[in-house]
């Protein structure tokens, strides 16, 4: 079913009050507080080129991969687009229910299942491997809301292979987390999507992409992961993730991927504003999300058993 384009009209004066020192990250974001919802949201303002005024696409990338995601099975915190005092900008909904709930970053389980882990690094990290991250979520289950068995493991093999679908090279270690309860834990929704889908193009390069068939299997080629040893690329990481899960969970994801059909997420595209999606980037993401989901598969077929 296609979702609606709704943007939340936001400002200063919907600024949580009660805002913690949450300022993990990079971009202009702030908890704002909004009617009816006891849930607070985090927008981040999509970011802008200093030299001619040009908006990243973050806001239509992180929006569009939540419904990618979501139909492959991947569960993710709800996102909404906005403005914020004007500017373009995206809302998540706080994946937290209540002040019960806490989310615990990747970089703390591995920190506290491996007392050298650095948690300092932001870029390749020597010692952030999957089976470092398998060894730090041994035993916590996935997200409630996947309806199925599988462990946290598991289920951050489906998020790899999400991300590699989509271009997303940005899982570091705190762009996921578990979500603990008192003594309960589990794999948080994925989140922070916005850095996919070749959001950071210009739409002349897009173009340029789209006629030269050779120059696109370049780019997608340089799809690796910023964070992981050995920056593999996103592709080669989700299939290792995939050897490493169960078989149902590998027989789940690959089932979802291969009922994907990229031609169907046109059907979200014509929600997304023309001034705020050029036709030329919709072309792209199609083209990019058919590539990736073939190079998902064949891969996968190849892969030793
Ligand atoms: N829906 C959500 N529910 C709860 N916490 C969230 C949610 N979205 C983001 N956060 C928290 O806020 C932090 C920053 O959010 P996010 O990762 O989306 O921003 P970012 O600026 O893109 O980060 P970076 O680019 O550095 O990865 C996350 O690491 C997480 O701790
Ligand atoms: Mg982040």
């Amino acid at each position: 079913m296609p979702h609606r384009w709704d943007p939340l009209q936001l400002g200063e004066s919907d600024l949580d009050e009660h805002d913690p020192e949450e300022q993990m990250g990079s971009k202009e974001k702030n908890w704002v507080r909004i009617e009816s919802d006891d849930r607070r949201w985090l927008v981040k303002v999509a970011r802008v080129d200093d030299r001619d005024g040009t908006v990243s696409g973050e806001d239509w990338a992180e929006w569009l991969v939540q419904h990618i995601a979501g139909s492959i099975g991947v569960p993710t915190a709800l996102v909404r687009p906005a403005f914020f005092e004007g500017h373009r900008a995206t809302a998540s909904r706080s994946m937290l229910r209540d002040e019960l709930d806490r989310l615990i970053h990747g970089n703390e389980l591995l920190s506290a299942r491996f007392p050298d882990y650095d948690q300092s690094i932001r870029g390749e990290n020597p010692g952030y491997k999957l089976s470092a991250v398998r060894d730090a979520i041994d035993g916590i289950p996935g997200p409630p809301d996947l309806h199925l068995p599988l462990t946290a493991f598991d289920t951050i093999a489906g998020y790899l292979m999400c991300d590699a679908l989509v271009a997303g090279r940005d899982r570091h270690h705190e762009n996921w987390g578990v979500i603990r309860r008192g003594d309960e834990r589990w794999l948080a929704p994925s989140f922070d999507h916005g850095n996919a889908l070749g959001f950071q193009e210009r739409d002349t390069r897009r173009l340029n992409l789209l006629t030269d068939r050779e120059f696109f299997e370049r780019w997608v080629r340089r799809g690796t992961s910023q964070h992981f040893v050995g920056r593999p690329t996103l592709v080669d990481l989700a299939i290792a993730a995939l050897g490493m899960s169960s078989p149902a969970a590998r027989g789940f994801w690959m089932d979802r991927l291969s009922d994907f059909q990229p031609e169907n997420v046109s059907d979200q595209l014509d929600n997304v504003p023309h001034d705020v999606m050029s036709e030329v980037s919709r072309r792209f993401v199609v083209s990019l999300l058919d590539t990736n989901r073939r190079r998902l598969l064949d891969g996968y077929q190849a892969a030793p058993a």
